[in-house]
């Protein structure tokens, strides 16, 4: 049976959905829903992943922000303190006349990681956070 969809309104910069509409129109989507519905799916993929990951890891955070975001920096500086004993090492990176990179390589159980990730996350002017995740050998 087919589900039922349910319409919502979402506030975007312009910027952000320009891009959007010309990827979803480069790889052929019908639709900008068909597009957004991927991406939400997408997104849900990669948050069971990460949630599902335990034990003993080492990995990369990276992310990107706004590095003019009064207090942002300030806050990620506070964040990575507090998680003190994960991160081995961080290095940043100033990209632009606006955002800035930080790459932070990260060692510990796996759940810390997570919070770790979704702290930054959830930080307002922090654009884009990716992680990466290896085991520490065990055989594989
Ligand atoms: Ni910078």
């Amino acid at each position: 049976m087919e589900q039922e969809l349910t319409r919502i309104g979402v506030s975007l910069p312009a910027n952000l959905l320009n891009r959007f509409d010309t990827i979803i129109a480069q790889r052929g989507y019908s639709s900008r829903s068909e597009g957004i519905r991927d991406a939400i799916r997408s997104y849900i993929v990669d948050y069971e992943w990460m949630s599902k990951e335990e034990g003993e890891k080492i990995g990369v955070i990276t992310f990107i922000y706004v590095h003019h975001k009064r207090g942002l920096g300030d806050t990620l500086t506070d964040l990575q303190h507090k998680f003190l004993k994960l991160i081995e090492s961080s290095l940043h990176v100033h990209i632009d006349h606006e955002n800035c990179m930080e790459v932070v390589l990260v060692k510990g159980d796996a759940k810390d990681v997570k919070t770790l990730v979704e702290r930054i996350m959830a930080l307002k002017g922090v654009k884009h956070v990716k992680l990466t995740i290896t085991s520490l050998g065990d055989g594989l």
